[in-house]
Formats: C-alpha cells, sequence, structure tokens
C-alpha cells in the first residue's frame, strides 16, 4: 500500500490561444472543470498503475469536496482518513496557450485544514505502506512530521517538493528516499541557475551532499535526470506532442511509486513514468489526461517494437 499525503483541487481550467496582457480581455477557446490538485493527481495515477493507494487529504464541504471524495474512491482509493473541513474544497484556476504552457493560482482552502493530528489518527495504517508520497501544498509542519514518521518507522519518503519555494527546511527534508523536482524546484532550493544539463547535474550534486539519497529531476520533453552517489542517470522522454502538461509532474511520481514498489527497480520505474507522463500529456486536463495501466504497458510495447 502506497499513502500519499497531500492536497485535492477542483481544477478550472481556460484554454486560451495566448496569455492576456495586463488589462486586457480575451475569449477563452474551451473551458473545463476537472480533477486536480498533486496529492490527488499522485494518489490517482499510482492507482492506475496498480498500486493500493491509501489517501489522506482534506476535502471541502461544498460540492466540490463532495464530488471529489466520491471521484477517489471510484478510483479504487482508501478514504478512510479523508478529513471534511468546514472550508471551501482547494481549488486551482489554470490558464494553458497554444504551447501547451500553463499558469496556475492555488486556493488552498480546505487543504490548510489538514493537520499533524490527521497523520497520528491514520498511524496504525500508515506504518504498514511500502512508501509515503509528499508534495507542498498543504501546511509544512505537515510534510515535516510525514517525514520524521517515515524515518521513524522505516517507511521510505518521496517527497516531490512543488509548488516551488525557498521556505523549505532542507535539513528535515534531507531524509527523503526519493527527491522529485522539476527544473525550477530545483533552481529555487539550491539558488543555482539550471540552463544546461551540466548545471542540472551540479544543483543536483548540491543537495546529494546534503544527504538526499536519489534525486529525480523531470525534464518535460527532455525526460528525467536520476542522481545518486556515485552516479548520474538520463533517462530520456518518449517523442510525442504535447497539447497541456498539467499535472505531467504528478502523473510521473504516481506512477514511479507504483512501478517501483512492485518491480523493486529505480530505471524501470522512471521509464514507465516517462511513459505514463508522455502518454497524458497528450490530452486535456491533469487526472483526466491519465492513462491506465494497459495504455501504459502497451505503449512500452510498442516503443521496443518500433526500437528494435
Ligand atoms: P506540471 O507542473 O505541469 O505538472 P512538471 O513541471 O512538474 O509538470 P515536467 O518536468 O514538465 O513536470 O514533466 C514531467 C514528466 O512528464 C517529464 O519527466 C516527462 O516524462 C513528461 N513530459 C512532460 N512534457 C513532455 C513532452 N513535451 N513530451 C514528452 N514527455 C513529456
Ligand atoms: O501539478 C498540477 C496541479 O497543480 C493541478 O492539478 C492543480 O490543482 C495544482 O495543484
Amino acid at each position: 500500500m502506497i499513502a500519499v499525503i497531500g492536497s485535492n483541487n477542483m481544477d478550472l481550467i481556460s484554454y486560451v490561444r495566448r496569455m492576456p496582457e495586463p488589462g486586457e480581455t480575451l475569449a477563452m477557446k474551451d473551458f473545463s472543470i476537472a480533477y486536480g490538485g498533486k496529492g490527488a493527481n499522485q494518489a490517482v495515477a499510482a492507482a492506475r498503475m496498480g498500486a493500493d493507494v491509501l489517501m489522506l487529504t482534506a476535502v471541502g464541504s461544498d460540492v466540490f469536496g463532495r464530488d471529489i471524495e466520491a471521484h477517489l474512491s471510484a478510483e479504487g482509493i482508501c478514504g478512510k482518513y479523508i478529513k471534511r473541513a468546514d472550508a471551501p474544497n482547494g481549488t486551482a484556476s489554470i490558464w494553458v496557450d497554444d504551447t501547451a504552457q500553463n499558469r496556475i493560482l492555488i486556493h488552498k482552502g480546505a487543504n490548510a485544514m489538514l493537520d499533524v493530528q490527521d497523520i497520528e489518527r491514520a498511524a496504525e495504517d500508515l506504518r504498514k505502506c511500502s512508501m509515503i508520497i509528499l508534495q507542498l501544498e498543504v501546511n509544512y509542519d505537515i510534510v515535516y512530521h510525514a517525514i520524521s514518521f517515515g524515518r521513524e518507522h522505516g517507511v521510505p519518503v518521496l517527497l516531490n517538493p512543488a509548488p516551488a519555494s525557498t521556505e523549505v527546511d532542507k535539513e528535515r527534508v534531507c531524509s527523503c528516499a526519493f527527491f522529485m523536482p522539476n527544473e525550477t524546484e530545483l533552481e529555487i532550493l539550491t539558488n543555482h541557475v539550471v540552463d544546461t544539463m551540466d548545471a542540472i547535474k551540479e544543483a543536483g550534486k548540491i543537495l546529494l551532499a546534503q544527504g538526499m539519497k536519489n534525486i529525480i529531476v523531470t525534464l518535460g520533453s527532455k525526460g528525467a535526470l536520476w542522481l545518486y552517489e556515485g552516479g548520474v542517470e538520463l533517462i530520456p522522454a518518449f517523442a510525442v506532442e504535447a497539447v497541456d502538461t498539467t499535472g505531467a509532474g504528478d502523473s510521473f511520481i504516481g506512477c514511479f511509486a507504483a512501478v517501483y514498489e512492485r518491480e523493486k527497480d529505480i530505471r524501470i520505474a522512471l521509464r514507465s513514468a516517462n511513459a505514463f507522463a508522455a502518454l497524458g500529456v497528450q490530452k486535456k486536463g491533469a487526472q483526466s489526461s491519465y492513462p491506465t495501466r494497459r495504455d501504459v504497458e502497451q505503449f512500452i510495447i510498442g516503443d521496443c517494437e518500433c526500437t528494435s
């Protein structure tokens, strides 16, 4: 069982030809309301890849909250510890332009009501999990508490330090088994410009020197870079035409965790994660774009046949 402790959002997605200038009004090409939030996206991706998933999150007391709780259950995610907070559900206002770039504004809502007691309430089940996945869309004291919990009980922790922040206390997160930033997050965390592959490697090495074990940097269409004590490996992305990359990083992480739990092999898990995310970026939305395990396995077989 994989535990995801984190956010859920309802995503309000505006598709535009280009981003509006200050003071300008533009008509959208399309609009949709879809399931999102970094924690829920990662949980759904792991569940789609066949993992048993337990999610600790706080939903709102509004129509979005009730809908999301039912949706997570329909995805097969254990919602035993979902908290119903007296607050509106978390929302994300997202703009996606014709180049598939996105800009996102978050309203934390109920996500801000998750607290350390919620982890303690779930302690008995969390202790038995093979991994705890965390991100930064909930209060940091929960993230730090969950990392200490994992260390104390021998449960490996995967931290996705997103959204990017300079306020993360690196000393408190360096015991994580997996640290998975994107390029922007890596740059902000290390205060090191990452405009070339060599610069990304240097920044990754700064984190390794601080005691982190496996740093996996997602690189968009370039794939992912895995840095560990004594090695660096680039796992290239699959060549596809992206239409919306919202939730691509989350899909990569959820798939990685599910395949790693099953195969105990980081390279296999990274290749599957690239495949899962490549299928997702070709469709609109976050969870609405995520493939099934069968889609991913067929895509990988198809790629092997093409390249052999
Ligand atoms: P987001 O914040 O939009 O969820 P992210 O910035 O966290 O995304 P990225 O590094 O952009 O994450 O992408 C995550 C993974 O998705 C990449 O490592 C890669 O596997 C896949 N991916 C993203 N963009 C593309 C693309 N254009 N073509 C193929 N794969 C892609
Ligand atoms: O990482 C993508 C997610 O970020 C979106 O689904 C949105 O909810 C924001 O949390």
